[in-house]
């Protein structure tokens, strides 16, 4: 297994992108599926703002595929169950990540597993996935367990919470200590505040398109800079402290260092870094956004808290669930409830990708170098595979439900080998802080909340999710 470097790109200056992207759209071999193709600012803001609907009308005027103009570029959509397993699993080879629409991440990841292609990217997940396996993930519910109890400790009745923030914070320090061995006390970690130099970065992706293609001080991207910067100094120290003390655990950190090719190469320390950061990024940004978005629901949905709480009364009698009910998800209500969520708001809400070759699909034709997206979250809301999906409903995910939903209409993990490797871990962990809160609090809204949501990169709630705490 030789070391290789990630895949090269076409280019990183946002204008020759630009000019790149022109000139693929020129030379397409083939024409664009139908759509919305004109140049339009206000459909690009409303891309940036409040995709779903756009992405909803669009899929009732045109189908499952389609072209939407997105600032300058010609973007395909594509919908559904057939059009989600095309992407991701049966055609997933004609399709990369890393010149996708959402390189930008690039900026704050690097090239870490969710940002490169194979083989480099096969090669990394080679290195990461014994740390994924099933019983590794189970020996973390102790730590997970731990970190929810003291971010717990301060809860009184009536206090006031932001759900959002506060997953946040736990969620980091959850995947610094599980994934990494890091010890959020320790005295790098400590002398920076991970959670919100991570807010700090994600705004970049937050600001309109435009802003994000201007550089220099004091724009979103000095911020992203300087954030991005922070980060690395406790995971560049944290490598370095590793190197030196030769101290090794079973953590994602450990089989990193030690990852070797045929010729005994290691791993340089950004390599390194950029899996780190990768991992940090997508291990606690989409589980906070869930253990909100499920929060806001159960508040709305009392009925859907008391079958959860009813359900815990009778399998937990009155104690702890155990490591194997937490990993297996045997908690049948709140399974439901979190699945269910995960359909509503799945937090990775796209799949960017770019096209390699022309193809075909239900009857369109696509060019090469064609910016080809799927969406979880679009796809979910499908009023012909989901009825009535603005409604909030766990019993669409029973056994026997579930079993009859086509292949490809339920994505919140993606699919084939891109499927989220944090998949396991993520579900734990939100079903620990979840039955650990239920079992104590229950969480009302403000009085007179109302949602908005944030989509970039994940979709999160704008706001955050202000909440009062009430005793059970
Ligand atoms: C509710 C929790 C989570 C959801 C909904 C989620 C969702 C996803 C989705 C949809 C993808 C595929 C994106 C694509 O096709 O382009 C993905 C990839 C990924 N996720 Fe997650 N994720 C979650 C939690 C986690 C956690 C906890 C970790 C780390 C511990 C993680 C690490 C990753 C990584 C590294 C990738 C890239 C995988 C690859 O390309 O091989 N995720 N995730």
């Amino acid at each position: 297994m030789a070391v290789l470097e990630p895949p090269p790109l076409r280019h990183r200056n946002p204008f020759r992108i630009l000019l790149q992207d022109l000139a693929d759209e020129r030379a397409a071999g083939v024409a664009y599926p139908p759509g919305e193709t004109s140049f339009s600012l206000t459909r690009t803001k409303r891309f940036n703002d409040e995709p779903l609907p756009l992405l909803l009308e669009c899929y009732q005027r045109y189908g499952p595929i389609y072209t939407i103009r997105i600032l300058h570029s010609n973007v395909v959509v594509m919908l559904g169950p057939a059009a989600n397993h095309y992407i991701t699993v049966s055609h997933a080879s004609n399709f990369i990540w890393r010149e996708s629409h959402f390189r930008d991440l690039m900026l704050l990841l690097g090239d870490g597993l969710l940002t490169t292609d194979d083989p480099y990217h096969r090669r990394s997940r080679l290195i990461m996935l014994p740390a994924f396996h099933r019983e590794r993930i189970a020996a973390a519910v102790d730590t997970i367990a731990r970190e929810t109890e003291l971010a717990l400790a301060d809860w009184t009745p009536d206090k006031r919470i932001d759900i959002y923030v506060w997953t946040r914070r736990l969620a980091l320090r959850v995947a610094m200590r599980a994934l990494f061995g890091l010890d959020p006390d320790g005295q790098t970690a400590r002398s920076i505040d991970a959670a919100t130099l991570f807010e700090q970065a994600l705004a970049f992706y937050a600001a309109g398109y435009q802003h994000r293609f201007i550089r220099g001080p004091r724009t979103p991207w000095a911020r992203l800079q300087h954030a991005s910067r922070e980060l690395d100094r406790m995971i560049y120290s944290e490598i370095a402290e590793r190197r030196r003390s030769g101290r090794r655990g079973e953590d994602i950190l450990s089989l990193l260092l030690d990852a070797e090719d045929e010729d005994s190469q290691r791993l340089a320390d950004q390599q390194i870094r950029d899996e780190m950061m990768t991992l940090l990024f997508a291990g606690h940004d989409t589980t906070t956004s869930t253990v909100a978005f499920m929060f806001y629901e159960l508040a709305r949905h009392p009925e859907v808290a008391a079958r959860i709480i009813a359900e815990q009364k009778e399998l937990l009698s009155g104690g702890e669930p155990s490591a194997e009910q937490l990993a297996n998800g045997e908690l049948a209500q709140l399974e439901m409830t979190l699945e269910e969520t995960l359909r509503k708001y799945p937090p990775a809400w796209i799949g960017p990708r770019k096209s390699l070759q022309a193809f075909e699909f239900e009857g369109h034709t696509v060019p090469a170098n064609a910016y080809v997206n799927y969406s979880s979250w679009a796809s979910h809301h499908l009023p012909d595979v989901f009825e009535e999906p603005a409604e909030f409903r766990p019993e669409r995910f029973t056994p026997e439900a579930k079993a009859a939903l086509a292949k490809g209409a339920y994505i919140p993990f993606g699919g084939g080998s891109r499927t989220c490797i944090g998949m396991r871990f993520g579900q734990l962990e939100i079903r620990t802080i979840a039955t650990a809160i239920l079992s104590r609090f229950t969480l009302e809204l403000n009085h007179g909340f109302e949602l908005q949501i944030r989509q970039m990169p994940t979709i999160s709630p704008k706001q955050g999710m202000p909440m009062i705490v009430r005793a059970r």
